[in-house]
């Protein structure tokens, strides 16, 4: 089963995703951790990226697909063994980088896509208490974050609806509650 978690920064997709992979016995794969790490380990694609990061942007669409799309290729074997599938949290972003993904994978990205809602204002509390020494964790930049979710990603809700394999589910409560929805919704 081939999952991707979408939320606004602070809704819990990276303490969900690695528990739901688990219970699916796929892969997780965070775009965010995927990113993070390029920047520390000094690479191409770090050194394009860190600007970015720090300042709560998006890396630009093109650039952003074709690395997951490598990652997930890599990661189902080319293609041949997706049945298997993934956890994927924090990608796509945006409606385009859905659609080049969706233009590149033969069978497509997702079989179920499972968006994680959170009022501002929680993530706004979540995030200034989680502070994990990320370079995009002080508050104006936080700011920024929740607007880019808004105003980019946001729109991936009509995207999915459409397509039928969305899962709203409402990420502002205990997380044993939240993972209990997730999985519910996947029918796992
Ligand atoms: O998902 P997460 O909050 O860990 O992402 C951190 C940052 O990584 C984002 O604010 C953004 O700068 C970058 N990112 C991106 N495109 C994605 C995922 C993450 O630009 N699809
Ligand atoms: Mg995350």
């Amino acid at each position: 089963m081939r999952v991707v978690l979408i939320g606004a920064p602070g809704s819990g997709k990276g303490t969900q995703g690695p528990l739901v992979a688990w219970k699916l016995g796929v892969p997780y794969l965070s775009a965010g951790d995927l990113l993070r790490d390029e920047v520390a380990r000094g690479t191409d694609l770090g050194r394009a990226v860190a600007v970015c990061l720090d300042r709560g942007e998006l890396v630009p669409d093109e650039l952003m697909a074709d690395t997951i799309v490598d990652r997930l290729t890599a990661l189902t074997g080319g293609g041949r063994d997706d049945r298997e599938g993934y956890v994927l949290d924090g990608f796509p972003r945006t409606v385009a980088q859905a659609e080049l993904a969706e233009r590149r994978l033969p069978g497509g990205l997702a079989d179920h896509v499972v968006f994680l809602t959170l009022p501002d204002d929680v993530a706004r509390d979540r995030l200034a208490h989680r502070r994990q020494g990320r370079s995009d964790d002080d508050a104006a930049t936080i700011e920024h974050r929740l607007r880019v979710f808004h105003e980019e990603t946001e729109p991936l809700l009509d995207h999915y609806r459409t397509r039928g394999t969305l899962h709203v589910v409402d990420g502002d409560r205990p997380q044993d509650d939240v993972l209990a929805a997730i999985v519910a919704a996947l029918g796992a």
